[in-house]
């Protein structure tokens, strides 16, 4: 037994490791490695403490009592929600320079684009000032679905409220153009503009869960999501992806992540963007 393990402040087993990443996995598909144990612990920990729970028995007991509200806590514990602004740069720059000036080359005068998996709202508000500035230079509308599992990240989302330190990388025209600097207690956040958030619709979606939509997206950002699913997993939420969107329309994936041997439904165009056939 390790001294980390000897000094910890809760009994966690094996058992209780198994039985919290079967319900996790089950959930939102993401396969929880046996590396993720200290993960769990520390993050769940978190959990008992809120509750004035004494031990992992107890919090199980108390998630199979209390099934309807403690679950969502639970799933919002465990999820990775590591983002930024204009993360994986090139993607942005996808949108900007060739699939914005090739919809409007057809003469479609509304984009419409899904942010799965958004967690906080960055990835969101990057696609949207991207958007944004297109059309104001070229006169179209658009639209932005963005959803995740973690209801407590989409809250974030909608808020738009980020630390300055979160936007201190964006071009100074950029940060004028779409935040308002907050003063008073406010100060040392930025806040999205309403400009930018009245295009956006934030839902909760479980990506395992079924979906449909009344009209395809022009491209669906998933990025570093579904590098947590099984092979299954992928193969069904890709064929599903296929059909919410139009038929030319775009995939971007994150940086470690492949359609390879997942699809034929996409081909590949380098970077991990996928146009679909
Ligand atoms: C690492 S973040 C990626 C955020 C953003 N897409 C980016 O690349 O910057 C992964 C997000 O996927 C969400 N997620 C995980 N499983 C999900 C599922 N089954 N359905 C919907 N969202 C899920 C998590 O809650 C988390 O916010």
């Amino acid at each position: 037994m390790t001294m980390a393990r000897l000094e910890r402040d809760f009994h966690f087993t094996r058992k209780h490791f198994d039985y919290f990443r079967r319900l996790s996995q089950d959930y939102s598909g993401i396969v929880v490695a046996d590396n993720k144990y200290e993960m769990f612990y520390s993050r769940l920990t978190k959990r008992l403490r809120q509750l004035s729970l004494n031990s992992f028995d107890d919090y199980v007991s108390y998630l199979e009592s209390h099934r309807e509200e403690e679950f969502t806590e639970f799933i919002n514990a465990l999820t990775t929600n590591l983002t930024s602004f204009f993360r994986e740069s090139h993607h942005f720059q996808f949108l900007q320079n060739q699939v914005i000036p090739q919809l409007l080359q057809r003469n479609q005068r509304r984009i419409s684009i899904w942010s799965a998996g958004c967690s906080v709202g960055e990835e969101t508000y990057s696609i949207a000032i991207t958007l944004a500035e297109a059309a104001q230079q070229h006169g179209f509308s658009w639209e932005v679905l963005a959803t995740d599992i973690d209801t407590a990240v989409l809250d974030q989302a909608r808020q738009g409220v980020y630390l300055l330190e979160r936007v201190k990388n964006l071009p100074i025209a950029q940060k004028k153009r779409w935040f308002l600097k907050g003063k008073g207690k406010n100060e040392g956040y930025a806040k999205i503009s309403r400009e930018l958030r009245k295009n956006i619709r934030f839902e909760q979606l479980n990506l395992i869960q079924g979906f449909r939509f009344d009209k395809p997206f022009d491209v669906i950002f998933c990025r570093n999501v579904v590098i947590y699913f099984d092979r299954d997993t992928k193969v069904e939420l890709v064929r599903r992806f296929a059909s919410s969107l139009s038929s030319d329309g775009y995939l971007i994936l994150g940086h470690s992540e492949s359609l390879h041997g997942i699809s034929d439904q996409f081909r590949s165009i380098g970077n991990t963007i996928y146009e679909r056939i």
